[in-house]
């Protein structure tokens, strides 16, 4: 089915990028678990658009309205807790011009999805603001993903990202060996959310740049997840690999994923990319480097996953395009207009760490059962 996932844990998100409202159902979150909303909210805005010069303009407080499944925490007035009914949210577009893609029922953007939405759904898609491909609807991802955060958090279990690369400049990659919360949570709390603040000022550079000039440009973000404990997943098709990977390229955007050295191993010799063990003080065995990201045979090592998204460059320029009008059947000059990000990449941060806490929890609730 599209547009959910999860096993023990249904995500299902609906919603266009201009109707009504956007939101998720979230089926199979136990009951009694407890969710600070300034937490979530703050969550939220981390992803939130319209609030820099690297973002849309379009402005969207991204309030959320809770439906069902969550009922006021008795010991904590900033608490939810969860009553194991799904949990429904909805959050309202309040900021759509529609009429910038008016000419978009004819003339389809070069590297957005309008010609296979075309194709898939004959003419009955909704084509404003991208519709139900809109990377808005990642809004509702996020307030799925917040909770399982705070869950795994509750559970010594924590995600985080940072921007990797945006073009050719690259931030200070994560100790994955040695990775701890301290650095985990470092680029969270930054407005621009990366480790080295001074190849973070080069980037937003480069973003304006790409603004200016009427164009877009990609990246990459790495995410990582510390505490999580050694045999998670399976063989072969339902490994950590295989359910993150699905998850994650149902982020817009997304292109490419590798996990620890990930694409860096093709060049390396088995007796520079194997991670040799150890014996600990306490007699558990641990790996003394991580270049496998935290996973072998899909299944989890008890080191830090590490992985890399590959996100590509906003499709939506104001660059003149060649493009077809599909009614007259002619090639047609295309100049796109309304409100895009000129990268990606800063607010699919906070996305890539909900997706991956969701995947995560799904896969802890394997081990622990829902009940
Ligand atoms: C947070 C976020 C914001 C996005 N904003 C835009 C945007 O402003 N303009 C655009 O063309 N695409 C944007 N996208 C990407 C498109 O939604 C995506 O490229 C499109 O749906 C086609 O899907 P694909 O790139 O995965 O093939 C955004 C994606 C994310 C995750």
């Amino acid at each position: 089915m599209a547009s959910v996932f999860g096993d023990n844990i249904k995500v299902s998100v609906f919603g266009q990028s201009h109707s009504d409202g956007i939101g998720a159902v979230i089926d199979g979150i136990p009951a009694g678990m407890s969710i600070s909303l300034p937490e979530l909210r703050s969550f939220m805005q981390r992803r939130a658009p319209g609030r820099n010069a690297y973002s849309t303009k379009r402005k969207e407080a991204d309030e959320f309205e809770i439906l069902s499944g969550l009922l006021p925490d008795e010991q904590d007035g900033n608490s939810l807790i969860s009553c194991g009914a799904p949990i429904c949210a909805v959050i309202r577009n309040t900021d759509q011009h529609s009429r910038d893609y008016d000419e978009l029922k004819r003339v389809p953007r070069p590297g957005h999805a309008d010609l296979t939405a075309e194709i898939k759904y004959g003419g009955f898609q909704d084509v404003r603001g991208g519709g139900h491909f809109s990377g808005r609807l990642t809004a509702p991802l996020c307030f799925a993903g917040g909770m399982a955060k705070q869950i795994l958090a509750e559970k010594g279990i924590y995600v985080g990202a940072h921007i990797d690369r945006i073009g050719d400049i690259s931030d200070k990659r994560y100790d994955a060996e040695g990775l701890e919360l301290k650095e985990l949570m470092a680029a969270q709390e930054r407005e621009f959310p990366v480790n080295d603040e001074k190849a973070g000022e080069a980037m937003k550079a480069l973003i304006e740049e790409a603004r200016m000039d009427c164009d877009s440009v990609g990246g990459v973000i790495e995410c990582a997840v510390i505490g999580l404990p050694a045999g998670l997943g399976a063989p072969m098709f339902d490994g950590v690999e295989n359910r993150l990977a699905a998850a994650i390229f149902g982020i817009p955007a997304v292109k490419g994923l590798e996990f620890g050295e990930g694409f860096g191993a093709a060049a390396m010799r088995g007796s520079q990319h194997n991670d040799p063990y150890r014996m600990t003080g306490d007699g558990t065995i641990r790996p003394v480097t991580n270049h496998a990201g935290g996973i072998l045979g899909g299944i989890s090592t008890g080191m830090p996953i590490v992985m890399r998204m590959a996100i590509k460059p906003t499709a939506s320029i104001s660059k003149p395009q060649m493009s077809v009008d599909m009614k007259d059947k002619a090639d047609r000059e295309l100049i796109i207009k309304g409100r895009h990000d000129p990268c990606i990449v800063p607010r699919a941060v906070p996305v890539a760490e909900a997706v991956t806490a969701l995947v995560i929890y799904d896969m802890l609730l394997d081990k622990e059962g829902r009940d």
